[in-house]
């Protein structure tokens, strides 16, 4: 036993010290929480009054060495609503353990926060899907062949065996589809699935994916819904389709695409943001 909690240092105790640290700079208890992805990390300069936090000032916080994920907690009032953002967020692929990857979302749980956005950067893979399309994530596939829930369970966190029949709220989700009706946009809607990457995906992995009903993919996200859920908040997941999957379109991918994109669809991505927070005042 011993040896197997050494690999697994004692969550509670560090996400809590991470919690103080925070505490120290606001006594903000935000409601909702996001997560930022690629390129939209923008959204939290529209926070007001707000207190932005570097995550080298938070205990066992990990940094994210990727461009376009700057690493910053930022509290603050949006729409209304206290929130907390992580304006960046690590990856699998750096080669941080699967519980690191979920850290500062259960700290901002742990903060307060009972319903988490989380956002992403996706290819897309069904027909239907233009570059630019912002994607409502139904369901997902968690393709990374980990979990954030490996190790001993933390009982003060959640349960050992998490539902993930509904991992994505009906309910926000039908806030996220009238608030984008309501501003003359339709959203997309389909099943995200999150690898491990770096690599973007193959032209035949991204057939195998279609097959097993993914319609969006990338390389993020399910470990923290998983997380989310353990912890018993609900979920929001929206993906901006940056690109068309590996073999849809006529060129090879990579990440400035990926950044450019993100930042054309950013007004549409903040409207949509900041529609659902003023719905959920
Ligand atoms: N594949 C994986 N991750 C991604 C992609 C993609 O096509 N686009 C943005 N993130």
């Amino acid at each position: 036993m011993s040896e197997f909690t050494h690999e697994f240092p004692a969550q509670l105790e560090r996400i809590d010290r991470a919690v103080a640290d925070v505490r120290k700079k606001t006594d903000v208890v935000p409601k909702v929480a996001l997560v930022l992805g690629s390129g939209l990390g923008a959204y939290a300069d529209t926070i007001e009054d707000k207190v932005v936090v570097p995550y080298g000032e938070i205990h066992s916080m990990p940094q994210s060495g990727v461009s376009g994920h700057a690493g910053n907690l930022v509290l603050g009032n949006a729409e209304g609503v206290p929130v907390a953002a992580m304006q960046g967020r690590v990856h699998l692929y750096e080669g941080h353990p699967a519980a690191d990857i979920v850290f500062g979302l259960r700290v901002m749980i742990r903060l307060g926060a009972e319903s988490v956005i989380i956002t992403n950067a996706a290819g897309g893979i069904h027909h239907d899907f233009a570059v630019g399309d912002l994607m409502l994530i139904t369901d997902q596939l968690n393709m990374t062949g980990t979990s954030s829930l490996l190790g001993p369970n933390e009982d003060a966190l959640g349960k050992r065996f998490v539902d993930m029949t509904t991992a994505y709220d009906r309910e926000l989700r039908g806030v996220a589809k009238e608030t984008a009706r309501e501003m003359g946009f339709q959203l997309q809607r389909g099943v995200y699935a999150g690898l491990l990457g770096p690599t973007y995906e193959t032209p035949a992995e991204i057939r195998m994916l279609r097959t097993i009903g993914a319609d969006a993919v990338g390389m993020s996200t399910v470990l923290e819904v998983i997380a989310a859920r353990h912890m018993g908040a609900r979920v929001l997941g929206i993906s901006c389709i940056t690109n068309k999957a590996a073999g849809l379109g006529h060129e090879t991918l990579n990440h400035d695409e990926v950044k450019d994109t993100a930042t054309k669809v950013r007004s549409r991505f903040i409207s949509l943001i900041g529609g659902v927070l003023k719905r959920l005042a």
